[in-house]
């Protein structure tokens, strides 16, 4: 099989495969954990407004050649309206001391607000090149049929929550059909999942942890994964995950705990 270390989007560009997750990163933890990920070869760093670790991860890609990384963060769902977006997203890019991000997400859809208002907003900033890519978070088929009605620059990624315990094949299919790369949240299960026997003797099986065989298992369905780590060594132990393979057999039944 093909290591998929990146995904072309819908756009054109491209996505890398693993990123590092940071909710719940604040602080001089975050700076730390987010510098030593980049020092070891993460190239993909996933925020939003709602973290609250913008100023925090700014501090960490400070110097860091930015062509190098793949910066995502998100607006927040109450700020959809036209000039929120513009606000919000000039405000994150002031907090993070760049002057683009290569991927900007609306994190939840807003029923209040027309999809073509924000996307309204998203499309100047992108003529503007303050953002690369459109993307959506915690979007459904449904959601994603209007938003493609009303689009102009490309949508080129949707997050979701998709694990092997909690994830919607006919949302991934939709996805890879209209060559939207879905990212995997919580693609750990926020660790709830790695004691679980079937992945567990997996993770025996190929001489992996229980950690790399949720994200090799994401890396094999077409997504891109990025768990979140506060430790140094798990930062390492994730990235493990490109140069092995889960049959088809195991993915199968991996496939199934959902
Ligand atoms: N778009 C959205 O609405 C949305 C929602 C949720 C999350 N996200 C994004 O997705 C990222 C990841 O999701 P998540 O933070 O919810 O959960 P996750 O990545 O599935 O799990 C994180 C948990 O797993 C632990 N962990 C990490 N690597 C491990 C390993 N190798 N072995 C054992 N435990 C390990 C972490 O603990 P330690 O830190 O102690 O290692 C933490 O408790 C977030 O950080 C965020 O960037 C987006």
């Amino acid at each position: 099989m093909v290591k998929p270390l990146d995904y072309e989007m819908r756009d054109g560009y491209r996505i890398p495969a693993l990123g590092l997750g940071t909710w719940m990163l604040k602080g001089a933890r975050c700076t730390a954990i987010v510098k030593r990920a980049i020092e070891l070869g993460y190239k993909h760093i996933d925020t939003a407004d709602m973290y609250g670790n913008h100023e925090e991860i700014g501090e960490a890609i400070k110097g860091v050649d930015r062509a190098s990384i793949f910066l995502v963060s998100k607006v927040r769902p109450n700020n959809l309206q036209y000039h929120s977006v513009i606000r919000d997203c000039n405000r994150n890019l002031r907090e993070l001391g760049t002057d683009y991000f290569d991927l900007y997400l609306i994190h939840w859809p807003n029923k209040t607000v027309p999809i073509q208002e924000t996307l309204r907003a998203f499309n100047e900033l992108v003529d503007e090149g303050k953002i690369k890519s459109i993307g959506v978070s915690n979007f459904t088929i449904h959601h994603l049929n209007d938003a493609l009605r009303a689009e102009y620059h490309p949508i080129s990624n949707n997050q979701v929550r998709f694990h092997p315990y909690d994830h919607d094949p006919s949302l991934l299919k939709y996805c890879h059909k209209q060559r939207i790369v879905v990212t995997a949240y919580s693609p750990l299960g926020k660790a709830r999942i790695l004691s679980h026997t079937t992945i567990q003797k997996m993770a025996k099986k190929y001489k992996h942890t229980s950690a790399q065989i949720c994200l090799r298992w994401g890396l094999q369905k077409g997504v891109v994964v990025i768990p979140k780590t506060q430790s140094k060594a798990r930062l390492i132990e994730n990235m493990d995950i490109f140069n092995w393979e889960i049959s088809q057999e195991d993915m199968k039944r991996l496939d199934s705990l959902t």
